[in-house]
């Protein structure tokens, strides 16, 4: 994809489609060109309230001559007053979504100057770039037919006549988010993958694949042998019921100083969850590959983060494993030691996540981190309780819930605290072993939580639970259905924050 800035009259750019973004209830001063160019089409639209800016609503205009554009896509930003990054990002997705049947290659985007000025023109260009690339994305790579008569969008051009706009800014944002969307597709990408081709070793060469080609990302990939010598039984307890050897994925960004403690990143890995011997129903078990989009999610927000070169210290973590039944699996009532020294009861092999997230919380430690986030595709209750707009949301440590809570609402990737109070705790208290790896069946998403804290004592330390938000069922205004990415712009906002207001 390319995306570029033009400044110029948008009454005389020459495009397929121009897309424009209106406010709600206003005609400006390029509104009313436009609608006298067309006869009137925009004004009559207002008046018979079939098309007036309206959040996410769009209208579709053949020009038929009358303008440089074949088309133009009036797409709606809402009430001036509740213009943010997200509304903008939300009108500018939802006009390129208007654009796809309309065969073209190329197609512009211009906004009124109030979306500049409010947001500034570098975060509304990064806002509108960002919200066109991402509403493009689609996985057709085994689709072998029905796939030519689709013309695919290569080009974005941002159009503005603007007095006085910060070029250079508007640059900035368009390149930011290229990056940040190139992150995004390549967490999207792995996550659609099925698990026969998205498997642990799949995901260690996505991992070597960012590290390669002079990037400032090491990587590290333990194999069987390597995880065995760190004795971690936990996250080998559930690898042990699959063919595919698992894999222990290390990525480490050095943006800043060498002796500077990083933040750790870690994310779920399964890159299939059968539910192991506590086996699941076989109806829609085929959503199981996506229970690895925690690991790609931290995959694309390590990537992003050296891309954009942020000056900190970053490691991503990615314990990754099939969860398979095999008569070599670990079964319920099992006790596992995991790499903590710490015992494990397993009452049922389905809530596997924890268990290998325990040992690469374990793991952690040796960074002696800022902070460590973990985020996971963890419980089916996280659905029942936030439904697909929230994440869920846990920890040790208010300022980085606070700060979690922000990165969210600025990027559009929000989260729901959950509390996570002692008395939660009782639930996971095991007559054999020092606890047990499911609750009472009570608050799901908290007895994950308050497992994963048992291993969190020496950080500060949040729990990300995407179970939710990882996979959407309908198309959204600049999230298509199918894998979301959800965790790559939060973690990495979270990130760029901790740059910023003297954090550090
Ligand atoms: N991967 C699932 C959770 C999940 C459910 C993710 C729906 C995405 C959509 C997880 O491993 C799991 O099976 N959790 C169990 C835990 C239970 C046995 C305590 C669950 O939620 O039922
Ligand atoms: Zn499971
Ligand atoms: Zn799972």
């Amino acid at each position: 994809m390319k995306i570029e800035f033009k400044k110029g009259d948008i009454l005389k750019h020459k495009t397929k489609v121009l897309i424009y973004g209106c406010i709600e209830g206003e005609l400006d001063n390029t509104m009313k060109a436009l609608d006298t160019a067309l006869n009137g089409t925009i004004k009559n639209a207002f008046k018979d309230k079939s098309f007036t800016g309206k959040k996410n609503k769009l209208k579709v205009i053949t020009t038929h001559g009358k303008l440089p554009f074949e088309y133009l896509i009036l797409t709606g930003l809402g009430k001036t007053d509740e213009i943010t990054s997200d509304t903008i990002r939300q009108g500018a997705g939802t006009g390129c979504r208007g654009a796809l049947p309309l065969m073209a290659e190329e197609i512009s985007i211009a906004m009124p100057d109030d979306v500049y000025s409010k947001c500034g023109a570098e975060t509304a260009a990064q806002a509108i770039a960002l919200g066109g690339y991402l509403s493009l994305y689609s996985f057709n790579i085994h689709k072998t037919k029905d796939k030519d008569e689709k013309i695919e969008i290569k080009i974005i051009t941002l159009i503005s006549d603007s007095k006085g706009l910060d070029i250079n800014g508007i640059t900035r944002g368009i390149d930011t988010a290229l990056k940040i969307g190139d992150a995004v597709y390549f967490a999207k990408d792995m996550v659609s993958e099925p698990g026969n081709y998205a498997t642990p070793s799949y995901l260690a060469d996505k991992a070597k694949g960012i590290s390669s080609k002079g990037s400032k990302i090491k990587c590290t990939i333990l194999e069987k042998p390597e995880i065995s010598k760190l004795k971690m039984g936990s996250f080998l307890g559930v690898a042990r019921g699959s063919d595919e050897p698992p894999r222990f994925i290390i990525l480490e960004y050095n943006g800043a100083g060498k002796n500077e403690s990083p933040y750790v990143l870690i994310g779920k890995g399964i890159t299939f969850d059968s539910g192991g011997i506590s086996i699941k129903p076989s109806k829609g078990m085929e959503d199981m590959k996506y229970d690895m989009a925690g690991g790609a999610a931290v995959m694309g927000a390590i990537k992003a983060a050296a891309a954009i070169s942020l000056p900190l210290n970053v490691v991503a973590l990615i314990p990754a494993t099939e969860n398979m039944p095999d008569g070599k699996a670990a079964k319920p009532g099992d006790i596992l030691k995991s790499m903590s020294g710490q015992t494990i009861e397993i009452i049922s092999t389905d809530a596997e996540g924890r268990l290998i997230l325990a040992d690469a919380l374990t793991y952690a430690e040796r960074y002696k981190p800022k902070a460590v986030i973990d985020i996971a595709t963890l419980t089916g209750a996280c659905v029942i309780a936030l439904g697909n707009f929230a994440s869920g949301l846990l920890g040790n440590d208010k300022e980085l819930i606070e700060d979690l809570k922000n990165a969210g609402e600025a990027c559009g990737e929000r989260v729901w605290e959950l509390p996570l109070w002692d008395e939660y705790s009782d639930a996971i208290k095991s007559d054999i072993a020092d606890m047990k790896n499911t609750g009472d069946g009570t608050a799901g998403t908290i007895s994950g939580a308050a497992f994963l804290k048992k291993f969190s004592s020496n950080f500060k330390w949040a729990h990300i639970d995407i179970a939710g938000t990882a996979w959407k069922d309908k198309n959204g205004s600049y999230i298509p259905k199918g894998a979301s990415g959800f965790g790559v712009r939060l973690l990495l906002q979270y990130l760029i924050d901790q740059t910023k207001n003297g954090k550090r």
